[in-house]
Order: C-alpha cells, then sequence, then structure tokens
C-alpha cells in the first residue's frame, strides 16, 4: 500500500489581549507572586472577553495558519478541534470552526483528550494522511478555560489561561523532507479522578445545587500529577527514540506541554536533554491545555528558533490521564 508523509504546512496562534497577572491574583486569594513564579514559572495568564468563545479563538489561529500554508479552507478535508473548553456540548466546536471559515462540508470533529489534545489529533490526522484517504487537515488546540475555573481556589487559578493554535497539517510532496516519524499515545483512566471537572455531563447535570457547590469548576490533586506529568512525558519521549532508531541528541527541540516549568525541567533531566533545547512559552499565558503546544511552536517557528528540517518532540499529559509523543521532523 502506498504510504504518504504528513507535512505541517502552516502554523499559527492567537492569545486575547487581557491579561490576569499575579499580581492581579495577590488581590483575589492567598498567594503571592514569588510563590507562583517559583512553582509554575507562571507570570500572566490571558482571558477572553465575555461573548467570545472558543471558535473564536480558534477561528483567529486558524486563519493564520491557513494564510501561512498557502491552503484554502475550501480546500480542507477535515476539522480537528482539541478542547476541553468547547463551545457547548452539541453542536462540537469543529463543526462551529467550520461554518466560521466557510469551509464547505469537510468532516469536523473534537478531540477530548484534555492537555494531550494537540498531541492526540495530531497523531490522528497523521494516520488519514498517511494511508492517501486524506490530504488537507485542519488541526486546533482552542481553550477558553477560565470559565471553568474557580477563582477562589488559590491551587487551580494560578494556572490555567486561553489561548488557540492552529496547524494545517499536509500530505508531502514527493522529495519534501518533512515527516511524522510516529506518534505514541497512551491513557491511564485508572487515576482520572487526578483532575476532573465534575459537573456539566449525564452523572452530574448543571442545577442550582451544583452551581453553589462549585461542582462546575476543575478540580486538581496537584502533587500527584506533577509526578505522572513527569514519568508519562519522560516514557513517551523515550519510546519515540526507541521506536525510531535515535537518541535524545538527534532531537532539535522538545516541545512539552506547557503546565508547569518545573515538569518540563524535570522532562527534560529525565530525558537526558539541555533546556537549550527545549521550548518553554508559558511565563505569560500559563497552563492553556490543549493549545499549549501548537502555541509554543507557533512562536518558535515565528523567531526562527525552529527551522525547516529539525527533529521535534511534541509530548504532552493531561487529564484522563492521556499522555503521548508525537515525533516529527518539521
Ligand atoms: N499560593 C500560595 N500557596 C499555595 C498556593 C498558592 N497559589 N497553592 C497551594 N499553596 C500552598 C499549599 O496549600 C501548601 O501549603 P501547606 O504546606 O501549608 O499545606 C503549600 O503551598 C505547598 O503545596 P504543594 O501542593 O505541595 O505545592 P507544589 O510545590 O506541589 O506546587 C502546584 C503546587 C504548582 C499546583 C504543583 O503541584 C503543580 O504544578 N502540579 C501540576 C499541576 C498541573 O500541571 N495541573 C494541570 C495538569 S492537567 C492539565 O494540564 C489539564
Amino acid at each position: 500500500m502506498t504510504s504518504f508523509q504528513t507535512r505541517i504546512a502552516g502554523t499559527g496562534h492567537f492569545l486575547p489581549e487581557r491579561r490576569l497577572t499575579n499580581h492581579d491574583l495577590e488581590k483575589m486569594v492567598d498567594t503571592n507572586d514569588q510563590w507562583i513564579r517559583e512553582r509554575t514559572g507562571i507570570y500572566a495568564r490571558r482571558m477572553a472577553e465575555d461573548g467570545i468563545y472558543t471558535s473564536d479563538l480558534a477561528h483567529e489561529a486558524a486563519k493564520i495558519a491557513l494564510e501561512t500554508a498557502g491552503i484554502s479552507a475550501r480546500e480542507l478535508d477535515m476539522i480537528l478541534v482539541a478542547t476541553a473548553s468547547p463551545d457547548q456540548p452539541m453542536p462540537n466546536t469543529a463543526c462551529v470552526l467550520q461554518a466560521k471559515l466557510g469551509a464547505g462540508n469537510c468532516a469536523a470533529l473534537d478531540i477530548s483528550a484534555a492537555c494531550s489534545g494537540f498531541v492526540y489529533g495530531f497523531g490522528i490526522a497523521d494516520q488519514f494522511i498517511r494511508t492517501g484517504a486524506m490530504k488537507n487537515i485542519l488541526l486546533v488546540g482552542a481553550e477558553i478555560l477560565h470559565r471553568f475555573v474557580n477563582y477562589k481556589d488559590r491551587e487551580t487559578c494560578i494556572l490555567f489561561g486561553d489561548a488557540a493554535g492552529a496547524a494545517v497539517l499536509t500530505r508531502a510532496n514527493p522529495g519534501e523532507d518533512s515527516k511524522v516519524y510516529s506518534s505514541h499515545l497512551h491513557a491511564n483512566g485508572e487515576i482520572g479522578d487526578l483532575f476532573v471537572l465534575p459537573a456539566g455531563g449525564t452523572k452530574i447535570p448543571i442545577s442550582q445545587k451544583v452551581v453553589d457547590e462549585g461542582l462546575q469548576y476543575v478540580r486538581m490533586r496537584g502533587r500527584e500529577i506533577f509526578k505522572h506529568a513527569v514519568r508519562t512525558m519522560s516514557d513517551a519521549c523515550q519510546e519515540a527514540l526507541d521506536k525510531n532508531g535515535m537518541k535524545a541528541g538527534d532531537v532539535a527541540w522538545i516541545i512539552p506541554h506547557q503546565a508547569n516549568l518545573r515538569i518540563i525541567e524535570a522532562v527534560a533531566k529525565h530525558f537526558e536533554i539541555s533546556m537549550e533545547h527545549v521550548i518553554v512559552e508559558l511565563e505569560d499565558t500559563g497552563n492553556t491545555s490543549a493549545a499549549t503546544i501548537i502555541v509554543a511552536m507557533d512562536r518558535a517557528i515565528r523567531d526562527g528558533r525552529i527551522k525547516r528540517g529539525q527533529n521535534i518532540m511534541l509530548t504532552a499529559f493531561g487529564a484522563g490521564i492521556t499522555s503521548g509523543s508525537l515525533f516529527l521532523r518539521y
């Protein structure tokens, strides 16, 4: 069977202008700038204005990615939106985005894998392109997480922000060097209770009681997540290297999920790669879940750190607990 190679044709990202800084949070909960910086590396998070939805952020990022790729929305075969904060349960945010882009009748699907969503989506898109079933796929990671955060809970409200990033993935032309080496997707549902958004589904439908108890907000066991994050991302990176007969020195850049600077540093240490080869972009964004990797990647492409021909390792973990890696030559 003929096998094709997947190429990133263009990327883009969008960050809302409104910022919530550590100093703003000092006035809201019992915390301080020094504690937050030392424990997370975060100074500010972005917050979408009222009346702006996840699909709006996705739309802005997608327009930039399509323009950079030189591909029109009408040429897309599929739109994938990785998100844990969709516009609404139904219809999916990818369909809303399809209409905003005027993308015709291509397939449109949301990926629900929390912070691992972009890596999961990339792995799925690669399979469709690899087999020749599809040629052009728009993959977006987009979140408005601040609407699911309790600004009285100092353990979570310091972490999360809003953003969108997009990549247009396409079939590489013969002779083009870009490819996805492999993707490795995992989950461990046995420890799913480490990070949850309890209400809003069939288990706990929204009611006044739910709202009074704050069950519409995320809940997290931070210290335990930290340990699993380091282990799962390190393992997923190693799995990708082993699969392709490579070593850490063959990787030009690792782009981990941008949850916390200390987690990123621990993964780099575990993976035996210098921080000079790690993309870190969370100080002015916070943890934007499914958007972090593609926002960080687009920033590094635009400022010239990431260059064509380099080997790039994407790795993520998130609620589920989901995790994975995607190893590519850009
Ligand atoms: N400001 C000041 N003090 C705080 C704050 C705060 N915002 N939050 C907690 N503390 C206190 C705690 O109450 C605790 O006090 P105590 O010792 O009196 O009990 C103390 O600080 C230490 O708390 P720890 O939980 O041990 O702090 P830790 O060093 O683990 O840092 C943190 C907490 C930043 C949450 C860390 O565990 C972490 O980043 N974990 C991973 C979280 C994460 O990535 N979540 C998202 C993953 S899934 C996804 O991305 C969707």
